[in-house]
């Protein structure tokens, strides 16, 4: 049975439940419709702003191999692939049935995609040998953790020195996010003082997708995609987008 929104929010509290919950959301997601939902996800204005975001804090286009822990089915890695194909990416995700749908996504937009490696993995207990990689990113996921502040530790054990960090999650102080998201929010707040407690310098916060969800269809020549850049210079106001982010370097 599907979980309610209070359950939902409640989910970050008890790991079991969010393996349970997001087995079975990947392992039910109907393979044919997968190409048709990455269609209405992708190109977006939410992912086009997540990838740039990501792509300027993490500073990737002079980095090489980058971790994206809790990838889902795949959209953060295609969107990265797709601007910078040089880069080395490896994904971690809790369990099997999202790798095989972020196969099915990586397939039809890239083709091949056996140079990028998606394996099972916890945020939590990162497996990586110190020094791994570059850069390690993560957008919508920190707000499932028990132990979010061990997470943050591990990504930065698993950076190179000067390796830089993003985390992504649904924005606390975010008025439409506080009121209407299903699940856990988090202030870019507690992001920075993760950050700060794992050992990272050059730490910033702000937050992208200042407008309703709903309009999903702007691509990235839109003026909306324009006047939401704007709005991520102006101080205070640029803490208030509906993803909020933090990033850091060793
Ligand atoms: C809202 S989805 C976001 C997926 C993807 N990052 C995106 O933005 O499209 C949350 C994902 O986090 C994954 N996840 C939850 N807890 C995790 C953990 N401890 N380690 C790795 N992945 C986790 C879930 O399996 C799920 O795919």
């Amino acid at each position: 049975m599907a979980a309610t929104k209070a359950q939902k929010r409640k989910l970050y509290k008890n790991k079991e439940k969010v393996l349970t919950h997001w087995n079975i959301r990947h392992a039910e997601r109907n393979k044919a419709k997968l190409i048709r939902i990455a269609e209405y996800e992708l190109f977006n204005f939410t992912w086009i702003a997540t990838v740039n975001a990501f792509i300027e804090q993490g500073k990737l286009s002079n980095r090489k191999k980058v971790l994206d822990i809790g990838f889902g089915w795949g959209r953060t890695i295609l969107g990265l692939k797709t601007f910078l194909p040089e880069i080395d990416i490896t994904g971690i995700e809790l369990n099997n049935n999202a790798i095989e749908n972020a196969k099915i996504v990586l397939k039809n937009y890239l083709g091949d995609y056996s140079n990028i490696k998606l394996e099972v993995g916890d945020a939590e207990t990162l497996q990586y040998e110190e020094n791994s990689f570059d850069a390690v990113l993560s957008t919508r996921v920190f707000q499932y953790l028990k132990y979010p502040q061990v997470a943050t530790d591990h990504m930065y054990r698993v950076l190179i020195p000067k390796g830089r960090a993003v985390v992504m999650v649904p924005n606390k102080i975010n008025i439409y996010q506080f009121l209407f998201y299903h699940t856990h929010r988090i202030s870019p707040f507690t992001l920075k003082k993760w950050f700060y407690n794992a050992g990272f310098k050059k730490i910033r916060t702000g937050s992208i997708i200042f407008f309703h969800p709903g309009i999903y269809l702007f691509s990235s020549e839109s003026p909306w995609v324009k006047i939401e850049k704007l709005i991520t210079k102006v101080p205070i106001i640029n803490m208030l987008g509906g993803i909020t982010w933090v990033s850091g370097e060793k």
